[in-house]
């Protein structure tokens, strides 16, 4: 039954950073039991505030994270194998060729010191069996589809000599020319313009449509995710706190986190007033035990000073963490 098994499979996902308190030394939860499942052909979006664990769930995958920060728990299954733990040689391996991730700064992809096109010729060359001419003409038409203007000229430019837009295309194109397995972008469209956006957006999906690709999504824009996704990931203080299929999370919020944070943000054409949800996110050494966005939430019991257990959709697709979810938290 391999052919069932999802592509990505995080469980426990559990991040700290080293941090002293005094004499002792307590470590702070970055991540604090992330588990979601993504499968080949699927877009998982994943949102949240600033500081929820977004880029942290990201780099733990990837084992990229910053030290001293380090995975400290849990498990990350990529195609049947355990990531957490792997040799830092066998993870770039992995980075190379079957996982892609985008960043938000695209110099963390591209290299300085060559042309764009030497860049992508590169990729081209390392993926299909064709000459430097056809893979020079693959690599123009791979910018044309991520909307840079000009592509034949800008094979010749250097990184620096392009706008923070262009480059972030040129690194996004470089990622879909690799044909991973897995796509993991985190915000790397917030800097572009809508049209642009867009255009990407349908890329991906025309990638992801092939049915071998999956992705994971960061994004502060709900909207993004909406639009991108087929599920949808809340993280809050380090935890997925609900997941849905896109329209449903929306539309039918379940974690009053999620049903906030769409009171918030502008939807909609009726225009209705916007409602902040009170107070702010807990920093990292000020999260309250039990649910983290009790002392936020108007629906908070005393029973929410203990961890909610994590209620899983009949149909898999997500679930909540949340002790009195609306009403659709119960299906
Ligand atoms: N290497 C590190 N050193 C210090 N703090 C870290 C490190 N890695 C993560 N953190 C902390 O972990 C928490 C989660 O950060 P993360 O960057 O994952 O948030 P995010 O959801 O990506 O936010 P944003 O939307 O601003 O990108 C934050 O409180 C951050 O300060
Ligand atoms: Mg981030």
């Amino acid at each position: 039954m391999t052919a069932t098994l999802p592509l990505l499979e995080v469980r426990g996902l559990r991040t700290e950073l080293p941090a002293r308190h005094g004499a002792l030394n307590v470590p702070l939860n970055v991540l604090d039991g992330v588990s979601f499942s993504l499968g080949r052909g699927r877009i998982l979006g994943l949102v949240g505030e600033s500081g929820s664990g977004k880029s942290a769930t990201a780099f733990s995958i990837m084992g990229l994270l910053d030290p001293p920060a380090r995975v400290a728990g849990g498990s990350i299954r990529f195609a049947g194998r355990e990531l957490a733990g792997l040799p830092e040689r066998e993870l770039r391996r992995l980075r190379g060729n079957r996982i892609a991730m985008i960043f938000q700064d695209p110099m963390m992809t591209l290299n300085p010191v060559l042309t764009i096109g030497a860049q992508i010729v590169e990729t081209v060359l390392a993926h299909a069996r064709v000459g430097r001419a056809e893979a020079r003409r693959r690599a123009r038409d791979a910018l044309g589809r991520v909307g840079v203007p000009g592509p034949e000229e800008r094979l010749d430019a250097h990184p620096h000599e392009l706008s923070g837009g262009l480059r972030q295309r040129v690194a996004i194109a470089i990622a879909l020319l690799h044909e991973p397995d897995l796509i993991i972008a985190d915000e790397p469209t917030t800097a572009l313009d809508a049209t642009i956006q867009a255009q990407i957006l349908r890329e991906i999906r025309g990638l992801v449509e092939g049915g071998r690709t999956a992705v994971l999504w960061i994004t502060h824009d709900l909207s993004v995710a909406e639009q991108l996704s087929d599920e949808i990931a809340v993280m809050y203080a380090g935890r997925i706190v609900e997941q849905a299929p896109a329209g449903e999370l929306l539309s039918r919020p379940a974690h009053p986190y999620t049903a906030g944070l769409l009171a918030s943000l502008p939807r909609g054409p009726r225009g209705s007033r916007l409602t902040p949800i009170p107070g702010l996110p807990p920093t990292l050494s000020g999260r309250p035990a039990g649910c983290a966005f009790r002392p936020r939430c108007a629906a908070a019991a005393p029973a929410c000073a203990a961890d909610p257990p994590w209620r899983g959709r009949m149909d898999g697709r997500g679930g909540v963490r949340c002790l009195t979810p609306g009403p659709e938290g119960s299906r």
